[in-house]
């Protein structure tokens, strides 16, 4: 089995770092810490898999509301992956964005940022994207908003929405992973999670491994996929139908 036929974008809700740091006694940052670290082996094993696109939701328009000790400890974080990540990113051809809102960080935060997408802009390979001051609906908001400043009189289509989201390119995601046990979306990816296959682990983010990533990817890509149609169910109505035919005809004959 080809695992990217099926799977080719992966957005992974990074969550669970407070409750790994307060059942070890320790302050939530101290969790952020942790979970930062192992974001390096989780993108390396995505490029090994040969995965096109990864998205890590690592800051949303929700967490600004969170004490400003927490979110600071985040902004310095980002800032030390750019600069511990830089050769490696660049070494391996990877496409590096942001996506979200970033004019509230930090002046140098946000240097490093543009340098690194700039310098990475044209590269093929593996399409890594960070969600930070990232929301699903500030994204649909702000797609419309821009496509409505030169559109005054068209309607608005899908393929205009796509055009204007954040990264138009980056197309839908196939599979969505959350750790940390709880289930839901929380603002994240909205529109291109539309037909994503969805999996909840109840290992927090600090724990993710390699192993486990590895193994939720060949698990989903066994998952028949049928956006809408009927595919594999097909045949099978038809083998219903056709013993119904066959038990019609015998009925026929033994009248
Ligand atoms: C995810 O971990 C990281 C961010 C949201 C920034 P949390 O900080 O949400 O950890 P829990 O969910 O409280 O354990
Ligand atoms: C989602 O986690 C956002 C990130 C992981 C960056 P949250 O912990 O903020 O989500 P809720 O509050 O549980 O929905
Ligand atoms: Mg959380």
């Amino acid at each position: 089995m080809n695992i990217n036929d099926k799977i080719k974008h992966v957005a992974i809700i990074m969550d669970g770092n407070g409750r790994w740091a307060q059942n070890r006694c320790r302050p939530r940052v101290w969790g952020h810490i942790r979970g930062s670290s192992i974001v390096s082996d989780i993108v390396e094993e995505a490029d090994d898999l040969g995965l096109h696109a990864l998205t890590l939701y690592a800051f949303s328009t929700e967490n600004w509301s969170r004490p400003l000790g927490e979110v600071t400890t985040l902004f310095n974080l980002l800032k030390k992956f750019l600069l511990k990540e830089r050769r490696k990113i660049l070494k391996n051809r990877v496409r590096f964005k942001v996506i979200g809102d970033v004019s509230n960080l930090p002046l140098p935060t946000r240097e490093l940022i543009n340098k690194l997408e700039k310098e990475t802009k044209d590269f093929k390979g593996l399409k890594l994207s960070f969600a930070f001051g990232y929301g699903g609906r500030n994204e649909m908001i702000n797609a419309v908003n821009k496509w409505a400043q030169s559109n005054p009189e068209r309607p608005f289509s899908e393929e205009d929405m796509e055009a204007n989201l954040y990264q138009p390119d980056l197309g839908d995601v196939d599979l969505l992973i959350r750790t940390g046990g709880d289930q839901r979306i929380s603002n994240f990816l909205l529109w291109q999670m539309a037909y994503a296959e969805l999996f909840f682990t109840p290992t927090k983010w600090p724990d993710f491994t390699r192993e486990e990533f590895r193994g939720i990817i060949y698990q989903v890509s066994g998952r028949e996929r049928r956006f809408g149609t009927i595919g594999a169910t097909e045949s099978l109505d038809e083998s219903c139908l056709l013993a119904r035919k066959n038990l019609e005809e015998l009925n026929q004959i033994y009248r």
